[in-house]
């Protein structure tokens, strides 16, 4: 059976580091809060005209250098992003064209925090099905620009940072047990509500967007903190032991878990879950903060930077995020 191998990685992080204290500048919190609440030291927020697709753009090149696959045999697109540049054409569209890859199909995956893991399966399907041979999946954000930095909107605002993550994925080699095992799916749109952004909405009339609603502050992402993050404790480990029931593989052999960035505590309480030590956990929200459908492509890259996955190591994926939706990936690497 072809399995889909991750040929290379690459990042594009914005060069402007928000440290706790400059976020106090805006809004009364402070760096101990934050710490103490969710992990997150500094982000990084893009400081002049940039998006998802610039930051995608650099971190795809990347990836197919460190590959040592020319750009130009890229035969597929798929950008996860819940902060896309326009509200059409897709992020993917102006990504290709900055890549200059006319005629090259690209897709844009609209699934949050979960949406890296849900472009990894549709890449993984089209891979084994021998449709493309060289898809770019890359996870990218601009939240920066989206954000309430007001005290209203601290506990939002404190937790997310820009960032793009990209893999190049393709065929294994012949007879080789390397690849993406698995991937597990769900999602839960009842909850759609407890993390979300109201407006401009399509469904509302006669405009998307009134100055009202811009006053109402219905433009920034609201978040029903609790619920999300008891969710995320509840859905994570779940996920992680049906990817691990399926490959019939043990949590005593997964070198390392590497989770969507959506708050150290919930890491911790993960692993807590799971009955694992947090050395077994991949941790860098410290330095980088929530990057959303960037996060776990970010987290590879420093995994991997640090010598912590090496080829042929268990690793596990798992996510949690607006929708909600949540899912998980296990990976021979
Ligand atoms: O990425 C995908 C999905 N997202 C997540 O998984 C995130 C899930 N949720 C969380 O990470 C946490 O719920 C937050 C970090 C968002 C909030 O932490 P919390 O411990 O749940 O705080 P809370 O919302 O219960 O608020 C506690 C207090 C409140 O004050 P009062 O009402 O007790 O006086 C907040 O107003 O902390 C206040 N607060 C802050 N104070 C200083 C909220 N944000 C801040 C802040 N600085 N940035």
């Amino acid at each position: 059976m072809i399995r889909t191998v991750f040929l290379g990685l690459g990042r594009c992080l914005p060069e402007r580091v928000v440290t706790n204290n400059d976020l106090s500048q805006w809004m009364d919190t402070t760096d101990d809060w934050i710490v103490d609440r969710t992990g997150i030291r500094e982000r990084r927020w893009v400081g002049e005209e940039c998006g998802g697709s610039d930051l995608g753009a650099e971190a795809a090149r990347e990836a197919c250098e460190r590959a040592c696959v020319p750009l130009a045999e890229v035969d597929c697109i798929i950008v996860a992003t819940l902060s896309p540049d326009h509200a059409f054409p897709g992020t993917a569209c102006f990504m290709q064209a900055k890549l200059d890859l006319p005629g090259v199909p690209a897709l844009d995956i609209r699934n949050q925090c979960s949406g890296f893991l849900y472009g990894l399966s549709v890449a993984d399907a089209w891979i084994r099905c021998g449709t493309y041979r060289r898809v770019l999946l890359v996870g990218t954000e601009v939240h920066s620009t989206g954000l309430d930095v007001s005290t209203e909107g601290r506990d939002v605002a404190c937790l997310f940072g820009d960032g793009a993550g990209a893999v190049l994925l393709g065929p294994a080699e012949e007879g080789s047990d390397r690849g993406v095992l698995s991937v597990h799916l769900h999602a839960d749109g009842h909850h759609a509500k407890d993390l979300w952004i109201e407006a401009p909405s399509s469904r509302t009339v006669p405009q998307r967007i009134t100055p009202e609603m811009l006053a109402e502050g219905k433009q920034f992402p609201k978040m029903r903190n609790r619920r999300v993050f008891t969710s995320a404790v509840q859905k994570m480990p779940e996920v992680i032991r049906e990817a691990l029931a399926q490959n019939e593989i043990g949590l005593e052999q997964i070198k390392l878990v590497v989770p969507h960035q959506a708050n150290q505590r919930i890491t911790e309480a993960v692993a807590k879950q799971l009955g694992i030590s947090d050395e077994i956990m991949f941790s860098n929200i410290e330095f980088l903060g929530n990057t959303t459908a960037a996060s776990i492509p970010l987290a590879l890259y420093d995994a991997e930077q640090q010598g912590r996955i090496k080829k042929g190591d268990l690793i596990m994926l798992a996510a949690f995020g607006a929708g909600f939706t949540w899912g998980a990936s296990l990976l021979r690497w």
